[in-house]
């Protein structure tokens, strides 16, 4: 093989181990959007905002290590991840879908109409189209400083409005509404500075017309079969992860020969061991044995605040929280069975 082929191959393989984020193309030119936003506007958010969520995204990624991560699994565990990773993962899922939904009043650009079934659902959810228009206007305009507003398939498959923060999703687990969202509104100053200033409602009304229904139906449709939906279900339970917070900062510190943490932490530990025995677990998981793991789980905490409280050895310590450690283990396993 010649040198130079060999060195291109090589360059080839390297630049493919990791997987890399790319600036999805819009469906219409920059000024094809102008009956609601300028073709300013729609170049610079597109071009330079998203590119830069892209850009930003990948070197998030590469300095975590999680370049085999999808885009969803990002987002899903946004409260692990760190700042760039979850605010880039965001900005780049949420433009994508912006682009996706929006389409112009042009001549060949034949936007879709609702079907019969999201209609049907967004009608049982709220009432009418126009009460709808009214929730998301309400949401977005209410979204105080940046972020977006939201219609949402809930994991148990209703149609919900809600708006979060900076570039958060319902995917995220640090979102209030957990869901796949199959419409959102960009309400960052720069999706509608040069053309409306501060008037966000009048840019909000602008969307409205610009929205392509049929796209919304297709992403309606692929919601409800989405094995994320059920994902998010089976993860929606913050007081798992609440636990889990502690657990990991007081474990692991522990494991090291450092007891401070656990020493300092055993009785929020044990808050959260309660918290987690009385609420509910989330319904897919809902089984005999995860409640019955759960009560165990908060004995063997009670005993390790007990310990801590009594100043016993870091031996007897970390006896007692490798019991905790496996119990949340066993939980966590009956879980993803
Ligand atoms: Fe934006």
């Amino acid at each position: 093989m010649k040198p130079f082929l060999s060195i291109f191959i090589l360059f080839i393989s390297f630049i493919s181990s990791g997987q890399s984020f790319t600036l999805p193309e819009l469906r219409f030119s920059y000024d094809a959007y102008e009956q609601g936003i300028d073709a300013k506007t729609m170049e610079i958010h597109h071009s330079k905002h998203h590119q830069g969520y892209v850009r930003k995204l990948n070197k998030a990624v590469s300095e975590s290590k999680l370049e085999n991560k999808s885009l969803e699994d990002l987002m899903m565990y946004a409260s692990y991840r760190t700042r760039s990773v979850r605010n880039n993962a965001g900005g780049h899922y949420n433009h994508t879908l912006f682009w996706e939904i929006l389409t112009p009043t042009i001549e060949n650009s034949s936007p879709g109409i609702i079907n019969n079934n999201l209609e049907r659902a967004i009608n049982k959810s709220f009432g009418s189209m126009e009460n709808l228009r009214k929730e998301l206007s309400n949401a977005a305009a209410k979204r105080f400083g940046s972020g977006w507003a939201w219609l949402v398939v809930t994991p148990n498959k209703e149609l919900v409005v809600s708006s979060s923060p900076n570039q958060d999703n319902p995917i995220m687990d640090v979102s209030d509404v957990r869901g796949i969202p199959i419409l959102g509104i960009d309400v960052w100053e720069h999706a509608y500075y040069l053309r409306y200033q501060n008037k966000r409602g009048d840019y909000l009304s602008a969307i409205w017309s610009l929205l392509d229904w049929g796209v919304v139906s297709k992403k309606y449709a692929a919601a409800l079969n989405n094995p994320l939906l059920v994902k998010i279900e089976k993860e929606n339970w913050p007081e798992i992860n609440a636990f889990h917070k502690v657990l990991a900062q007081t474990f692991h510190a522990a494991e090291k020969g450092d007891f401070k943490p656990i020493r300092a932490l055993s009785g929020s530990l044990y808050a959260k061991a309660i918290l987690l025995q009385d609420a509910d677990i989330p319904k897919p998981l809902m089984n005999p044995e995860v409640s019955l793991a759960l009560i165990r789980l908060e004995k063997k905490c009670f005993s390790l605040n007990k310990l801590i409280v009594k100043n016993a050895k870091d031996k007897s310590l970390m006896k007692m929280i490798s019991a905790v450690h496996d119990v949340f283990h066993e939980v966590q396993g009956l879980c993803h069975d």
